[in-house]
């Protein structure tokens, strides 16, 4: 299945054999990986929970589907790429928050791009969007000396990571969305503690509230969360939903709180070439976040891009995929030189934020 390209795709991953004098050394195991999998393997099957089929989650999604605007329906989409790269990101309740169509919908991308040896299979940017994010949230828990933390995701969507991270058992939780998508989602969620004894986390609110109006943050307050806290933030896959005044407003709202906390955002923006693959869809859209952050007052801003070795995960083994290539090029330049096609940026930014007494 794998030709040619094979040959110019090879990333070797040989253990070192440290302590090889004392002991007898393991196996030698050698993968070669293309896009994620193992070369020789298939993309794990499709299979749908029974759940899926069940009354009440089964009939939500008909609901999702039949009543929802795409914008919550975007929420399904992740957690259904989420689903169906389970082979690198271990989200148990993805499929069940994704719904039986998305699910098919993807997995038949992901089946056409390796049967025409794509060289980025579909939903990759999610896959490594997902794990970036987890990494730099665990770092970020981790940067804090004591005094606890709390972590507000905001338009949290299907995202599971409460349930899937063991760095957040000990942080206080806060999702904000829409109120329907998180009723379907507290709906989903309980039939699966239900039938699959998924267990809870020891600390999660669910802020129903609209993040272009102006009472979020007090919605926000009034379940718990303390201004005062050592609190990260997580704006991911949001951003450019929202109007450009919507969003700097957010921004704007999360800088104000460097000033009283230890204060970590994580989020990411869309370059303006990459607001215009649909401009009905996205709207607000920075070229040089990692200007913008420090003008809001946030300081240690690190952009990062897809493929950048902090946010490629072995998924990116294709030498001439798309990602390295843009990467190679300034980010000044918008429109690609080699074929004319635009430069669609996703960059992956992480600032903080220190009282200064
Ligand atoms: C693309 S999804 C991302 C969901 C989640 N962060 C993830 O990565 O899976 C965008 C989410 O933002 C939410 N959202 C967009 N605009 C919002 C707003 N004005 N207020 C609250 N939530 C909003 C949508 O409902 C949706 O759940």
């Amino acid at each position: 299945m794998w030709t040619a390209r094979t040959a110019f795709v090879l990333c070797v991953a040989i253990f070192p054999y440290l302590y090889q004098q004392k002991n007898p050394p393991p196996p030698l195991q050698v993968y070669v990986f293309i896009n994620g999998l193992p070369d020789e393997k298939p993309w794990p099957e499709l299979k749908l929970p029974e759940l899926l089929g069940s009354g009440t989650v089964k009939a939500l999604h008909a609901a999702i589907e039949s009543e929802w605007d795409s914008l919550r329906r975007s929420a399904c989409q992740m957690a259904a790429g989420r689903a169906l790269w389970k082979h690198v990101i271990h989200d148990e309740v993805a499929e069940l928050l994704a719904g039986e169509t998305y699910l098919k919908n993807i997995y038949e991308k992901i089946k056409n791009d390796r049967l025409n040896n794509a060289k980025e299979i579909h939903g990759v940017i999610l896959a490594v969007r997902t794990l970036w994010f987890d990494s730099k949230l665990e770092a970020a828990l981790s940067s804090f000396d004591g005094g606890g933390a709390q972590v507000v995701l905001l338009g949290a969507g299907m995202d599971a990571r409460s349930y899937r991270l063991n760095c957040l058992k000990e942080s206080n939780i806060f999702e904000v969305d829409f109120p329907e998508v998180l009723n379907a989602k507290t709906t989903i969620l309980e039939e699966a503690v239900n039938s699959r004894g998924l267990v809870t986390p020891k600390s999660l609110s669910r802020v129903a509230a609209d993040l272009t109006e102006d009472d979020w943050l007090e919605k926000l307050q009034t379940s718990g969360f303390e201004p005062m806290k050592n609190t990260v933030w997580i704006l991911e896959g949001l951003l450019y939903y929202l109007s450009h005044t919507h969003a700097m407003k957010l921004l704007r709202t999360i800088a104000e709180k460097c000033n009283i906390t230890h204060t970590v955002l994580l989020a990411d923006f869309m370059n303006k070439q990459a607001t215009t693959l649909s401009s009905s869809t996205y709207h607000f859209y920075c070229d040089w976040p990692d200007e913008l952050l420090p003008s809001l007052g946030f300081s240690d801003v690190k952009l990062s891009q897809i493929g950048d070795p902090d946010a490629r995960f072995g998924l990116l083994q294709d030498p001439l995929n798309l990602f390295d290539k843009l990467r190679n090029l300034p980010r000044s330049i918008q429109i690609h030189p080699d074929d004319g096609t635009p430069c669609c940026r996703l960059y992956l930014l992480q600032a903080c934020g220190l009282p200064s007494s």
